[in-house]
């Protein structure tokens, strides 16, 4: 190989493993020994649906997946699943309760960072006007109440400030006296851009709040320990295999693009829970709007995910990375592994806030594994694009790319009339505290700050975050240094 490969901590498309990269590379050209190379096999081979199961299994292994749930393989991403989980669970809901009004039809969302107002977003476009998909959407929570600013997702918000509608089981008693429960209750378990994650602890104020959802004296008839089947949906795109999942077993839909911890874009993997395989055509003759067939969660596992031609060569590369993670361990000796790359990490970030150098942008218990985000400060102490630029151009000189923290690429135009002037102004919309346009008569400055963003997935190894360490080390000093 020709130039050294950079450490790369971006945020997806990430970093994977060397050796994957390798094995990818000879099987482009011969995919187990067929003499077809994997970009080019049918995806309906018996190598390639046998690899493909392989994939299912070992997934199931490792996050311990009951039988009472099908993991299926699609694409779309993330994105297509904001989508996907409002047309089956709303199907689900017509084919359990046709008699209720869409207003009656509650889609709950929990929103904690950029990615699950985006989800929540998209479930109030689908269900906006006479022709939307016949659901009311409720925020169960929004954690920019209890940043530090009133406006930053910065926080996981106490579990008492979670306002999710009572539900009933099954029970006649109940369905009496409480209304029906929702069509799906929707979280992001790690939000990559903000850096916020929910706590696998579940013992810790910043885990999810199950305990509200299930509570382990529920009043139901069926007993202690009845668990109803609750419409639970998690984003896990950019923690999915970093960890064990917390009460997985719990969930109607989990679902992760392919691109953080596990392969190339352009794979979605989706964890269902049998009772939400539903018959979107029987859900359409009580009223349901038909669920798009790449989208019907039924089709795709009924067909073992090869409804379609699906994306052939990054399933391989996720089967290549699974393998790598049971080679290494598995997902518990990860676990261990990236609960101290954040520990490190998070540590000398705290050694930069102590001399004034940088700012965690994260409350304390809230901090996401994967995702590290922080400021650089100038000698005044507020946010420095000139620090920060000379942050990133050090990172780059040793070899660390992708630092530079998220931008949203929407474009946008503004117009402003002032008494004689028209000021035209074109700039990529960021996140409103992010931007600070100066406008004076002569023109206009525009101020963007996005901060740092260290991705420190799987492929991310341990000494790879170390070579940060002793760079951020050696930053903070120089900066101190040169304001003395
Ligand atoms: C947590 C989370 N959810 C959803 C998405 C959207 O995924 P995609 O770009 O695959 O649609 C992303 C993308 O980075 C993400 O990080």
């Amino acid at each position: 190989m020709s130039a050294k490969r950079a450490v790369n901590f971006g945020a997806g498309p990430s970093a994977l493993p060397l050796s994957v990269l390798q094995e990818a590379s000879t099987n482009l050209l011969n995919f187990q020994n067929t003499g077809i190379g994997i970009t080019e096999i049918s995806h309906r081979s018996k190598e390639f649906t046998g690899f493909l199961a392989d994939l299912e299994a070992r997934i199931r292994k490792q996050l311990d997946v009951p039988p009472t749930h099908k993991i299926i393989f699609t694409q779309g991403g993330g994105t297509g699943q904001f989508s996907a989980v409002v047309y089956n669970l709303l199907a689900r809901h017509r084919l359990l309760h046709p008699e209720l009004g869409d207003d009656e039809r509650r889609l709950e969302y929990v929103v904690t960072g950029s990615w699950s107002k985006k989800a929540m977003e998209e479930a109030k476009r689908l269900c906006a006007g006479p022709r939307g998909v016949g659901g009311t959407v409720k925020v169960v929570v929004d954690a920019r109440t209890f940043s530090k600013d009133g406006k930053s997702f910065d926080n996981i918000p106490p579990h008492a400030e979670y306002q999710f509608s009572p539900y009933t089981t099954t029970s006649l008693v109940h369905l009496r006296t409480r209304p029906p429960p929702p069509a799906l209750i929707y979280y992001c378990e790690n939000e990559t851009v903000d850096g916020v994650q929910f706590s696998d602890d579940l013992k810790s104020p910043q885990s999810f709040p199950f305990g509200l959802l299930f509570p382990p004296d529920s009043d139901n008839e069926e007993g202690e320990g009845h668990q109803p089947l609750l419409p639970l949906v998690a984003d896990y795109s950019s923690s999915f295999m970093s960890r064990p999942i917390p009460r997985l077993a719990d969930h109607a839909v989990i679902f992760a693009g392919a691109q953080k911890n596990l392969g190339p874009a352009g794979l979605t993997i989706v964890i269902v829970r049998q009772d939400c395989l539903v018959d979107a055509d029987a859900a359409g003759k009580l009223g349901a709007p038909p669920i798009p067939l790449t989208f019907a969660y039924k089709t795709i596992a009924d067909s073992n995910s090869v409804y379609n031609t699906p994306s052939v060569f990054a399933i391989y590369v996720a089967g290549l990375v699974v393998k790598n993670i049971e080679e290494e361990g598995g997902l518990v000796q990860y676990e261990q592994v990236n609960r101290r790359k954040k520990e490190k990490l998070y540590g000398i970030v705290k050694v930069g806030e102590e001399a004034g150098v940088l700012r965690r942008k994260v409350q304390e218990g809230s901090e996401s594994w994967m995702n590290v985000v922080f400021e650089v400060l100038g000698v005044d102490g507020l946010v420095s694009k000139e620090a920060e630029q000379r942050f990133i151009d050090g990172a780059s000189q040793r070899g660390m790319v992708a630092l530079k923290g998220h931008r949203f690429a929407t474009l946008h135009t503004s117009f402003y009339f002032s008494e004689k002037l028209t000021i035209i102004r074109l700039f990529l919309e960021i996140d409103p505290s992010e931007v600070r346009p100066l406008i004076n008569v002569a023109g206009l400055a525009l101020i963007v700050s996005t901060g740092i963003r260290a991705s420190i997935y799987n492929a991310v190894t341990e000494d790879d975050v170390e070579g940060l360490v002793v760079y951020v080390k050696e930053f903070i000093q120089t900066e101190k240094e040169s304001r003395a």
